[in-house]
């Protein structure tokens, strides 16, 4: 049963939160809590579940703000990808068995070289390795590549009816991994010296 999603844009830079659950019952998960920790924490208690884990998708302080807060109000487990104090640290193809069924870690460098993105039933989380309607910055042309195999290899193989959550809102909140081939440009196929060249004209 796909999880359902619930998606708080924090007012920091607009980060996006989501706050995800089975409808079949169980506690909740939260993917990269930012700035707004008093309204995800509202959104925890309105909900009515208990928090179970805490899901980082890359280390930047707009996703990354209200971790310590978030997970000292509700005791939640932390996982991410580095290895750092607090965090259970997660690696490429890892499945946690959470209480909303299980969660498969996909790595995704490129944006930063740790980025994961998170995949449960019927969703994918994405931080900012992909958006709607464009893709994560990156820091050189390494990381260029390696984004563009994380988009053009890893991602653009998963199903097409999984709907995708990012960290920001280029081009909308959610959209399907199908709506995002058709639509997005960074995931039209493209050599690596054409994803150079169109990434360079894109920043
Ligand atoms: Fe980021």
């Amino acid at each position: 049963m796909p999880l359902e999603v619930r998606t708080t844009v924090n007012r920091l830079v607009s980060e996006h939160s989501h706050l995800a659950w089975s409808p079949a019952g169980g506690a909740a998960i939260l993917v990269d809590p930012g700035s707004d920790v008093a309204r995800l924490l509202a959104g925890v208690e309105a909900l009515g579940r208990p928090l179970e884990a805490i899901l980082l998708t890359h280390r930047h302080h707009d996703h990354t703000a209200g971790v310590a807060a978030v997970a000292d109000a509700t005791r939640a487990v932390v996982y991410g990808p580095w290895d750092g104090p607090g965090i259970d640290q997660v690696r490429d193809d890892q499945v946690l068995s959470l209480e909303c069924g299980p969660v498969e870690v996909i790595a995704t460098p490129g944006h930063t070289p740790e980025s994961v993105c998170y995949r449960g039933d019927g969703v994918l989380f994405t931080g900012d390795t992909l958006f709607v309607n464009d893709c994560g910055v990156v820091p050189d042309a390494a990381a260029a590549l390696a984004l563009r195999r994380s988009l053009h290899e890893t991602l653009a193989a998963l199903p097409g009816d999984l709907v995708i959550y990012p960290g920001h809102n280029y081009g909308g909140i959610s959209a399907t991994l199908e709506e995002i081939r058709q639509g997005n440009d960074a995931m039209a196929p493209r050599s690596d010296a054409e994803f150079l060249r169109w990434f360079e004209l894109e920043s």
